[in-house]
């Protein structure tokens, strides 16, 4: 739950790390079962932290996608529902749009001004590009095949550590050396905008294949490290592609991977070398949370953009916000 200007009253977050963790990777089935266990407790959970009833609200907003269709609709139906017995607007969600608010959230400053650099890398996307204004994303570029966080998922997945693999890798590649092996890094000294991760995820497989699991953790953190550097080396030139193309001195980076220590790491050094300026979200604030969902609904509430109920779930993404 957020206000006006974006400040945070509630975040309440059910993980459901714990259940797909097995099965290392989200089974949809369980995941929209699971919400529909959770979500009442978790919406009068963050009603009563933030110390509001119903008739307090100015609006529900709820995501629509992209994303997992039936954990979607359990959410919508929900809003819905919230929203018809309360009379406030609904307030219809893009996923990636609600990511790049994230570094709006309780700030004592405006955060970025618009246009900025923003570069997205979650789970289930990668995108380089210019937001112009709230609703409005120019895509440079975006991932051919897998995304940053599901290269990340898969990698840990073959290296046996389990679901969600980003932060695995990343606590593990702390103790690695990034320059153990050369993972090739795709796209890299190419003209356009677009990455590629698969191809590294399969330098992986193939290295494992030829050498076997790694024997001892010194081997595996330096895999991890490895791998983790090819991934933040590809992240770094198209961030930097970026701000040189469209001379903007403000960069927003968001997505479950701009949690990772090593990119933030990176990401910070570059700023200050190349003198601009790196707005990321603290780290749980960066994976899925409610409160970035809330900024978007702030927005459109602004801004007039009201859902009907007719509203619907989708699971891809169109290529922009809207
Ligand atoms: O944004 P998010 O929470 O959900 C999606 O919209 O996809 O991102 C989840 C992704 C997962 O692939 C996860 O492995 C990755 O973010 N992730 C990380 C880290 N924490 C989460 N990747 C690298 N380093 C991390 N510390
Ligand atoms: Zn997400």
């Amino acid at each position: 739950m957020v206000d006006e200007g974006f400040r945070i009253h509630s975040n309440v977050i059910s993980s459901q790390v714990d259940i797909h963790h097995e099965y290392g990777g989200v089974v949809p089935e369980l995941a929209s079962r699971h919400h529909v266990l959770n979500i009442v407790t978790v919406v009068d959970s963050a009603l009563k932290t933030a110390g509001v009833a119903l008739p307090d609200l100015h609006g529900v907003a709820v995501t629509a996608g992209p994303g997992l269709v039936g954990a979607l609709l359990v959410g919508l139906q929900f809003a819905k529902s919230l929203a018809f017995i309360s009379g406030k607007p609904l307030l219809a969600v893009d996923h990636l749009m609600a990511h790049l608010e994230a570094p709006f959230l309780d700030r004592e400053d405006a955060g970025p001004a618009f246009p900025h650099v923003c570069l997205l890398v979650s789970g289930g996307h990668t995108v380089i590009g210019v937001r112009r204004s709230p609703f409005d994303l120019e895509v440079l570029g975006a991932t051919r095949d897998d995304a940053a966080g599901e290269a990340y998922d898969k990698v840990a997945k073959m290296l046996g550590l389990g679901y969600p693999g980003g932060r695995l890798i990343d606590d593990h590649a702390s103790q690695g050396d990034r320059a153990a092996i050369r993972f090739p890094r795709a796209l890299r000294g190419q003209s356009g905008w677009d990455f590629s991760f698969s191809g590294l995820k399969t330098a992986v497989k193939q290295h494992l294949a030829n050498h076997g699991l790694p024997a001892d953790s010194k081997g595996l953190a330096d895999i991890c490290a490895s791998f983790q550097e090819a991934v933040v080396d590809v992240l770094m030139e198209r961030v930097r592609q970026a701000v040189d193309h469209t001379g903007l001195r403000q960069v927003v980076v968001a997505g479950g991977v701009a949690a990772n220590t090593r990119l933030r790491a990176v990401l910070e050094r570059e700023a200050t070398d190349a003198r601009w300026q790196l707005f990321v979200a603290p780290p749980i604030l960066c994976t899925d949370n409610a409160a970035m969902v809330a900024v978007v609904g702030q927005r459109r509430l602004e801004a007039g953009q009201l859902a009907d109920l007719a509203l619907n779930a989708t699971s891809s993404w169109s290529g922009r916000i809207s």
